[in-house]
C-alpha cells in the first residue's frame, strides 16, 4: 500500500530529500503529502516547494500556546489525511495525541538510549559522544511518544568512532546510516510489517 506521509521539520531538509529520493527510486512505497516547519527559514521549505508539496510554517512564538502549536500541526496533518508523521530535523516540542501513538517515528543521531534527551540533537549528539570517547555510536529509528527520545526503537545501525573523528567526519557517517534505515522502517510500516507490544517492536517476515 503507498501510504501517506506528513514530514515535520525545522533545517535544512536533508532526511526529507532522502525520502523523497528513495520514493522516486521504487524503494520506499509512500507519498510525501505535506510539510510542515517549525521555522520559516528552513531550507526543507525550499525543497518542499521544489518537489511540489503543499507546506506550511508554524511558529511556536506566533502561538499563544504549547497546545495551540500542537493543535496546528495535528490541524494539518489531518487535514492531508496523514498515515504516518515523520520527524525530519524537527526541533520543537510536540505533543502526540493518543490516537496518533505509533503513528509517528523519528531519527535520532546516536544509539538510543545512549546521547539522547532534551538539548541532544544535531551536532550536540555527535559533540557528546567524542568527549565521552564512546567507541561506538549510530542511528536509531523510534516511534515518537511523549517523552524525548523515548518511544519503542524500530531500528538501529552502529557506526565506530574512530581516533580522527570530529563532530563533522562522525555526523557524515551517522547521516549516512540514517539514509539507509529510515526508509527502511517506513517502508516496513506501509507494508504494513511492523508489530508493538508494550514497548518492544516487532518486525513480522
Ligand atoms: C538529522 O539528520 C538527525 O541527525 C538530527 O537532525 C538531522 C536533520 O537534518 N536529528 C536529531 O538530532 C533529532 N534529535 P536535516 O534538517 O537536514 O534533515
Amino acid at each position: 500500500m503507498t501510504i501517506r506521509l506528513a514530514v515535520l521539520l525545522s533545517g535544512g531538509g536533508t532526511t526529507l530529500q532522502n525520502i523523497l529520493d528513495h520514493i522516486a527510486a521504487g524503494t520506499l512505497d509512500a507519498e510525501v503529502v505535506c510539510v510542515v516547519s517549525s521555522r520559516a527559514d528552513a531550507y526543507g521549505l525550499e525543497r518542499a516547494r521544489k518537489a511540489g508539496i503543499p507546506s506550511l510554517t508554524v511558529l511556536r512564538k506566533e502561538c499563544t500556546s504549547a497546545e495551540e502549536f500542537d493543535r496546528r500541526i495535528w490541524d494539518s496533518v489531518h487535514e492531508h489525511r496523514a498515515d504516518l508523521t515523520v520527524l525530519a530535523g524537527f526541533m520543537s516540542k510536540l505533543s502526540i495525541p493518543g490516537p496518533n501513538a505509533n503513528r509517528v517515528m523519528n531519527v535520532h543521531p546516536a544509539l538510543i538510549p545512549a546521547f539522547c534527551g532534551q538539548g541532544m540533537y544535531g551536532h550536540h549528539v555527535h559533540e557528546a559522544v567524542l568527549k565521552y570517547g564512546a567507541k561506538l555510536t549510530g542511528a536509531t529509528v523510534h516511534f515518537v511518544d511523549n517523552e524525548y527520545d523515548h518511544g519503542p526503537i524500530i531500528l538501529q545501525a552502529a557506526v565506530p568512532v574512530l581516533d580522527k573523528d570530529t563532530p563533522d567526519t562522525l555526523a557524515d557517517r551517522v547521516q549516512a546510516a540514517e539514509r539507509e534505515i529510515y526508509p527502511q522502517a517506513i517502508q516496513y510500516f506501509a507494508e504494513g510489517r511492523i508489530e508493538v507490544c508494550n514497548r518492544l517492536v516487532r518486525i513480522r517476515h
